[in-house]
């Protein structure tokens, strides 16, 4: 099956496939480039997400942009996304019904982007791609590879503004990414 980008874009935009959409503002699909080398994985839109309809631009976002930058990447050069496309209400986690039904919108996305590394934010992206048995304290900063993709859990931003102690460890992620996509540099593409 031929998939493309308005095809997606549209479908996103248009789906009732769960519960989310009635309670949320606008649908948040992601954004960035779409042919990024580095894509990133979080949970669900928060308030400020669902406002603007664009991901990771609130409290977690500013700093997922600082943490990018500390690592020589802009925000533009990765593509951003998350399991759900609309915001769970109170920013609740997505209950597993709610993530199956978007998870094939996530799929067709990485599908077009093609990236070579994807970093998890946080356990509910971890789990809903990498393993439901991943838990993010034990396996974050441990690659898993798929098909020729890079893909690592880490904590999400949010965690660490919570709790600050959590930044070094985020920090070690954050260099191994940088370094993986280095190391791919010179790896032809799957
Ligand atoms: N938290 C997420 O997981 N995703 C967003 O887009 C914003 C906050």
């Amino acid at each position: 099956m031929r998939i493309d980008w308005a095809d997606v874009l549209s479908e996103i935009e248009a789906c009732q496939k769960c519960r989310l959409r009635a309670g949320c503002s606008r649908t948040v699909p992601g954004e960035g480039d779409p042919h990024a080398r580095l894509m990133l994985i979080g949970e669900g839109p928060g308030g400020e997400e669902d406002r603007l309809g664009r991901p990771f631009v609130g409290a977690s976002g500013q700093l997922l942009d600082k943490m990018l930058s500390a690592i020589g990447i802009r925000r533009e050069e990765t593509y951003i996304a998350n399991i759900v496309k609309c915001r769970p209400p109170m920013n609740r986690q997505p209950a597993p019904d709610e993530a199956e039904a978007c998870l094939p919108y996530l799929r067709k996305q990485t599908a077009l982007i093609r990236p070579r590394v994807i970093m998890l934010l946080g356990a509910t992206a971890a789990k809903y791609t990498i393993s439901p048995e991943i838990r993010i304290t034990r396996d974050r900063g441990k690659w898993v590879e798929r098909k020729g993709v890079w893909m690592m859990p880490t904590y999400h931003p949010s965690a660490l503004l919570r709790d600050p102690a959590l930044k070094r460890l985020a920090w070690e992620d954050l260099k191994a990414v940088r370094d993986k996509l280095k190391e791919l540099e010179e790896v032809p593409e799957p």
